[in-house]
């Protein structure tokens, strides 16, 4: 069992290190089309991990075929957002990136569970689910955990409160129109508007939509925080955790809702996606969840499919 990383830029690396550091399987393929990229990427990682006594061996290679015996392939190939940039504005490049890449994998491998990081990440984990014709339990892309880490953080900023206490929920696009869910969200399952008012409440709720954006004007790319989404919820399939975190995932009728890939929180297992938890949303949060599905439905007729 494997676990296979296509593209090896700043946050394939990320993943490829926090996977190492969980010790998630014995060989993890670090793969790309740039000669050399993978492989120094694997040896720079495999030379920490060796100190640090743990025995995920990183394979750096430029030969795609790797992915035929993996359990776990995460599509990161593509290109990130310059400042400026809103991930939607990625969409007609990284498509045709995707759609290559997808179907490269389905070739090798008819098995695997795909994790999608491309963005902009709801319409791509929709192509790469049409493209590969995987079961859609085996299709998931990573946004929803990497935006509960920002909310969780300006949680854990705002309360003072230990950072192991906060449990964040954001559901819908990860883009513009992502749902950080106030309701929720707890501090040792205390609801969290029991320790932030109503103001804290939506300066928090913007600043969570925003900072991604910040931390690119400032260093250029988000790269650990993605990094360890993924690895999260690679290791909620290695080990079959059942873990319930906010993922993309294709609906086919969940929250009332047919033919679209959107953030919902799921069950996570060895199986890919067991279950989408549906919620009990109100009007306000209905509403702002209909925005973020109509963002994606217009991306997705423009798709090559
Ligand atoms: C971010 C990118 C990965 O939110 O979409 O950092």
């Amino acid at each position: 069992m494997t676990i296979s990383i296509i593209g090896s830029g700043k946050v394939g690396a990320s993943i490829a290190l926090n996977c190492g550091l969980r010790e998630l399987d014995s060989k993890i393929n670090l793969v790309d089309i740039i000669e050399g990229l993978p492989q120094g990427e694997a040896m720079d990682i495999n030379h920490q991990l060796s100190v640090q006594g743990l025995d995920s061996d990183l394979i750096g290679t430029n030969d795609f075929s790797v992915v035929r015996d993996s359990k776990i392939v995460i599509l990161v190939a593509g290109v990130g957002r310059k400042p400026g940039m809103t991930r939607m504005d990625l969409l007609k490049t990284n498509a045709s990136i995707v759609k290559d890449v997808a179907t490269k994998i389905s070739q090798h491998n008819k098995n695997a569970i795909l994790i999608v990081v491309t963005n902009p990440l709801d319409p791509m984990t929709y192509l790469a689910l049409k493209t590969t014709k995987y079961p859609k339990n085996k299709v998931m892309g990573m946004g929803g955990m990497l935006d509960l880490s920002r909310f969780a953080s300006f949680i854990h900023e705002y309360t003072k409160l230990s950072r192991e206490s906060i449990s964040a929920m954001v559901i819908s696009e990860h883009g513009e129109k992502m749902l950080p869910l106030i309701r929720f969200s707890s501090i040792s399952g205390i609801p969290l508007n029991n320790f932030i008012n109503e103001n804290q409440s939506n300066e928090i709720y913007e600043k969570t939509k925003q900072v991604a954006a910040e931390v690119i004007k400032l260093k250029g790319a988000t790269v650990y925080a993605p990094g360890n989404a993924v690895a999260t919820m690679t290791e909620a399939i290695i080990k079959d955790k059942k873990s319930v975190i906010p993922l993309s995932a294709y609906l086919e009728g969940e929250f009332g809702v047919n033919d679209v890939c959107i953030g919902v929180p799921a069950v996570v297992g060895k199986d890919g996606i067991e279950k989408i938890v549906e919620l009990p949303l109100n009007d306000f949060e209905r509403q702002e969840f209909e925005k973020g599905i109509q963002n994606v439905r217009e991306a997705i007729s423009s798709l090559p499919l």
